[in-house]
């Protein structure tokens, strides 16, 4: 029963994790389970809603890519949204090795969770600025915009790297 119920905890925090305006977010979880995978789903779409000259050109795009991309984009900004309002932003679950820990620059989780505490607000910023792009995304979705998802897909990258940047190698 006990076991039952632990499980029950885990499923509701996974749940928290990615949902807005939550007690906490979880980084590693958001970052690995829905802002790396949601990434691709709308790179994927805004590579394909270019011309061969990279001018935007939703052609190529059918009605099912605009809803990929609708869909991606409202995943990313909840778990983006997440990490902007939460109280405690946790960087990794515990017991969880961070994908580059151990290369050059690459902070540990113990790291991370210091960097964080260190610009609470920076990393919220960082996080806001995701959503806003997230956004993008949706209204480019939503007015079948190409020219709307180039402007999306060509900001995207920098708000990723900014944020890692600072607070995943700072030492790089
Ligand atoms: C608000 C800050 C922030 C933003 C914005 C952000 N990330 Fe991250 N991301 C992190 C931090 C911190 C880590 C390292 C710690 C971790 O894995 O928990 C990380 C780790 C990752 C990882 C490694 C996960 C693993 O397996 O260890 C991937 C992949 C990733 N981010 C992709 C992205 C992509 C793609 C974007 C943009 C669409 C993005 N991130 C935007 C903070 C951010």
């Amino acid at each position: 029963m006990k076991r039952a119920l632990l499980g029950l905890g885990a499923a509701f925090a996974l749940i928290a994790a990615t949902q807005a305006s939550s007690d906490s977010a979880v980084v590693h979880t958001l970052m690995k389970d829905v802002v790396a995978p949601q990434a691709d789903r709308l790179w994927d779409v805004g590579n394909r809603g270019m011309n061969d000259n990279g001018e935007p050109d939703g052609s190529n795009l059918s009605a099912q890519d605009w809803e990929k991309l609708a869909d991606a984009a409202g995943q990313m900004k909840a778990a983006a949204t997440s990490m902007a309002t939460a109280k405690e932003i946790i960087a990794a679950p515990p017991g969880i090795t961070i994908g580059e820990e151990g290369t050059p620059g690459a902070a540990t989780a113990q790291q991370i969770q210091q960097f964080i505490a260190k610009d609470p607000e920076g990393f919220a910023k960082h996080a806001a600025e995701l959503a806003d792009i997230s956004e993008v995304y949706i209204q480019a979705a939503a007015g079948r915009d190409a020219v709307k998802l180039q402007d999306a897909a060509g900001r995207m990258d920098a708000v990723c790297e900014a944020c890692h940047m600072q607070f995943w190698y700072p030492e790089q």
